[in-house]
């Protein structure tokens, strides 16, 4: 009894704490709640968003979800899973929720709940330098026989395989990364590949003799997801991404990765 009465007391100290420390804070730390850890399920090869450096996972999300957790008082742990995965891991309970340069779609709502948009991100298509290809029409032309590779179950993969109907099964290759799609591209197994801007560039950047066309084939809005269920831990993600897209912080660690042109 003592010790439950010492634990309570701890708590309610942290607390006190906490919410002196807080100023305009609008979220709880989690003294209420017995679960500290925030699991974030991720596919990390997608830079600026989520990329290895040496061990360590890094990137906007992976340092957004740390500002996160600190306002809530808890602890990060970040798991990198095929993006393929990420949904239902988040759906089933598995993972807290899935932050990954993830596209909010009305199909995905039907499985899993979105917080805010903490970011925007654009469907590029990376062509080699020389590539006749010029728009992302020239894919979709009558008779054209390009092939395109993607990320397996991207919106870059959806909206590529929609607009090319009957033709995507024999066109469009699906691959487990980014990373993998675009050596596809480099060793020309493939004559194109839709994926978002911003990992484009660091491809591009990356390997020699690739260009990404000038026209934007979809724009939309990144997200982090959660089980439907779930909507408390929703709640209090979405408070602190508020304020830490009104201080600034979201916009300091997305300049830091992304240098403006
Ligand atoms: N924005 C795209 C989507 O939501 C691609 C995201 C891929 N993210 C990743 N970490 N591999 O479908």
């Amino acid at each position: 009894m003592k010790k439950i009465i010492a634990l309570m007391l701890a708590l309610l100290m942290v607390g006190a704490v906490l919410a002196a420390c807080g100023g305009t804070q609008t979220t709880d730390a989690t003294a209420d709640s017995a679960k500290t850890t925030l699991t974030m399920a991720t596919n990390a090869y997608f830079p600026p968003y989520e990329y290895y450096e040496g061990e360590k996972i890094v990137g906007i999300d992976a340092e957004v979800a740390q500002a996160i957790a600190d306002k809530l008082g808890m602890e990060l742990k970040i798991v990198d899973i095929e993006f393929d995965s990420i949904i239902t891991g988040v759906q089933t309970g598995k993972y807290d929720m899935g932050m990954a340069g993830m596209t909010v779609t009305d199909e995905r709502k039907e499985s899993v709940d979105f917080s805010d948009s903490y970011a925007t991100g654009i469907q590029s298509v990376i062509v080699p330098e020389n590539s006749p290809i010029a728009s992302v029409d020239d894919i979709l032309a009558e008779g054209a026989t390009y092939k395109v590779g993607v990320q397996l179950s991207t919106t870059g993969d959806i909206y590529i395989s929609d607009d090319l109907g009957d033709a995507a099964a024999e066109r469009v290759t699906q691959f487990q990364t980014g990373n993998d799609a675009v050596a596809a591209l480099v060793a020309g197994k493939v004559d194109a590949v839709v994926i978002d801007n911003e990992p484009a560039k660091s491809y591009v950047a990356a390997n020699e003799g690739l260009k990404i066309l000038d026209t934007e084939y979809v724009v939309e809005d990144y997200a982090i997801c959660f089980a439907k269920d779930n909507t408390e831990l929703k709640d209090k993600v979405n408070g602190a991404l508020k304020v830490l897209i009104e201080d600034g912080t979201v916009k300091g660690i997305v300049d830091k990765y992304i240098t403006a042109e």
